[in-house]
């Protein structure tokens, strides 16, 4: 054979693999609302940056008919591009083969691309769109996936790893991204659960939908199992895209700075008019961090769970953040079991990543019940001090109303290794609010009064003028400043530029024992 006819029969077989499971399928992944996975992989990655790997690649098996049943690429596109003009690896699951059940082959194709990620340390992104184990491979698939699985939880902590949920995701496949950092999930077109409504109904006799049972907004806002949702595909794509911009390379870099037209020492006067002087009443402290970050621009991880708590990247001088926050305006901004969970992965993830760590602080404590209690706010909120107690990054902590109880301490206080504490005048830091406390230490005085409620009010002001003020920690130095509010941004960005090169370490250990 003559080398143009070579390079003929090599470019119908690239031709044939790109076509995946062929035109029919590809209508039908379209009628669906959904992208082909080659499709997806375009717009993820930077225009013509795309490598693939492995497009030959075929499975090696002939029960069922399976023999009757080749494609190439075997129902995953994987390979390398960029994201910005930075490396990123990528595996894109082929619902249009054998529904993207994976197999051996394929499993391997997506180690490949994995191992490779970690000895060249860049992020690994997955696109999910998969029936779950090749029924007819049996125990080999379940193989591959623990193959994949192990390497998702060798990798957690060295290179970036994310997961969009693009279609379905059942079964033991939901493990992998799972141990991945992020999920991403698109409304009514990807669900994710261990077994679906069938078995539920079997099991339990409960009625319910794909979506309810494991859709997008499920898991949004009921589970806690994605980060982020999107409407459709494409905002999807481009919402990966802007995460990876605030994530470094690997745990060996530091996030990439960017440059910045935001004035650094931009002082905003409307800082002063957020915090009511009515300590009871509520206030967004997401209109702090808007005033506070580059430009507003504030990407939220999680914004449907756990409301109570907020986090999420932002960049203070074009350096990129994280950021966690209490938020008075849900639940007055209490710490449960849910919002400790929340905030407790995302600092991991973060100090894993060299992420420096900026908390707002407004948290009147944890919240008390026999519902909290009973399913244990002990050692879920011990996820959070856990967290902020390990961490080493950079952490920056500004408080800017109540910080009571054990929930000071938990919120990146001095004692646990704040490298910079600020509190604005506004700042209350005690043991409890004033009516809890009064009504402890003043029971008897209170009980005696002619006038009870006169009592109180009068020992509340007392208490208050003592204790409710950030003058007792900043005493102590507990509290490095207190600042004027409309000067956070740039005292922020000036803590940040000092900390730049800070170096902390902890004991040499295996691992350490956080209260799972
Ligand atoms: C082999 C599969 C498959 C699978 C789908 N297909 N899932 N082939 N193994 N796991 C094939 C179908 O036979 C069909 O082929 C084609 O893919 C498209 O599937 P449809 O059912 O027509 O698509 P749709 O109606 O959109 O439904 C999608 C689906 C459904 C909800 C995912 O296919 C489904 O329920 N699949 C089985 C899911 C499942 O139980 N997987 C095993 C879970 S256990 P044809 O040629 O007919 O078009 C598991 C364990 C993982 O995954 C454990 C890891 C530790």
């Amino acid at each position: 054979m003559t080398i143009s006819k070579k390079i003929k029969y090599l470019r119908e077989q690239k031709s044939k693999a790109e076509l995946g499971g062929g035109e029919k399928r590809i209508q039908a992944q379209h009628k669906k609302g959904k992208m082909t996975a080659r499709e997806r992989i375009d717009l993820l990655l930077d225009d013509g940056t795309f490598q693939e790997i492995d497009m030959l690649v075929q499975h090696r098996f002939s029960d069922f008919g399976l023999d009757k049943q080749k494609y190439y690429g075997d129902g995953v596109i994987t390979g390398y591009g960029q994201i910005d003009g930075r490396l990123v690896f990528v595996f894109s699951q082929d619902f249009t083969v054998l529904g993207g059940s994976l197999s051996e082959a394929y499993g391997q194709k997506i180690c490949k691309i994995m191992d490779q990620a970690m000895k060249v340390g860049a992020p690994v992104i997955g696109l999910n769109d998969s029936g779950g184990a090749r029924i007819q491979e049996g125990v080999v698939s379940l193989g591959a996936y623990a193959d994949i699985f192990l390497r998702n939880t060798l990798a957690s902590g060295v290179v970036p790893q994310i997961s969009a949920i693009m279609g379905p995701c059942a079964g033991g496949a939901v493990y992998s991204p799972a141990i991945t950092d992020f999920i991403f999930m698109v409304k009514h077109t990807s669900f994710m659960f261990v077994t679906g409504p069938e078995v539920v109904k079997t099991v339990t006799h409960e009625e319910v939908t794909f979506e309810e049972l494991g859709g997008a907004d499920t898991h949004a806002g009921k589970s806690g199992v994605s980060h982020f949702t999107s409407d459709n595909e494409v905002a999807c794509l481009q919402r990966v895209r802007v995460l990876m911009g605030f994530l470094p390379q690997n745990n060996m870099e530091d996030p990439p700075r960017r440059e910045c037209s935001d004035d650094r020492n931009r002082a905003d006067e409307a800082l002063l008019q957020i915090i009511p002087d009515n300590a009871n009443k509520p206030y967004d402290m997401k209109d702090i961090i808007a005033r506070v970050v580059d430009e507003g621009d504030f990407l939220e991880v999680h914004a449907d769970y756990a409301q109570n708590i907020v986090v999420g990247f932002a960049r203070l001088d074009g350096r990129p953040v994280g950021i966690v926050a209490n938020q008075p305006c849900v639940l007055a901004g209490v710490l449960d079991i849910d919002s400790s969970i929340k905030g407790g992965r995302f600092v991991r993830f973060c100090d894993a990543f060299n992420i420096p760590i900026v908390t707002f602080v407004d948290v009147p404590g944890f919240l008390p019940g026999t519902d909290q209690e009973w399913r244990g706010i002990i050692k879920n909120g011990a996820k959070l001090l856990y967290a902020f107690c390990e961490a080493t990054v950079p952490k920056i902590t500004i408080i800017t109303r109540k910080a009571y109880g054990g929930a000071y301490d938990v919120m990146s206080s001095k004692h646990i290794r704040g490298d910079v504490n600020l509190a604005w005048p506004s700042a209350e830091i005690a043991v409890m609010g004033p009516k809890g406390a009064v009504e402890i230490i003043f029971k008897k005085e209170i009980d005696s009064a002619p006038d009870k409620d006169a009592a109180t009010e009068e020992k509340i002001e007392e208490y208050r003028e003592r204790f409710a003020n950030p003058y007792s920690a900043a005493e102590r130095g507990y509290v490095d400043e207190i600042i004027e509010p409309q000067t956070t941004r740039a005292r922020l960005i000036q803590a940040l530029e000092m900390l730049d090169n800070k170096v902390d370490t902890n004991p040499k250990k295996k691992h350490g024992n956080i209260p799972l």
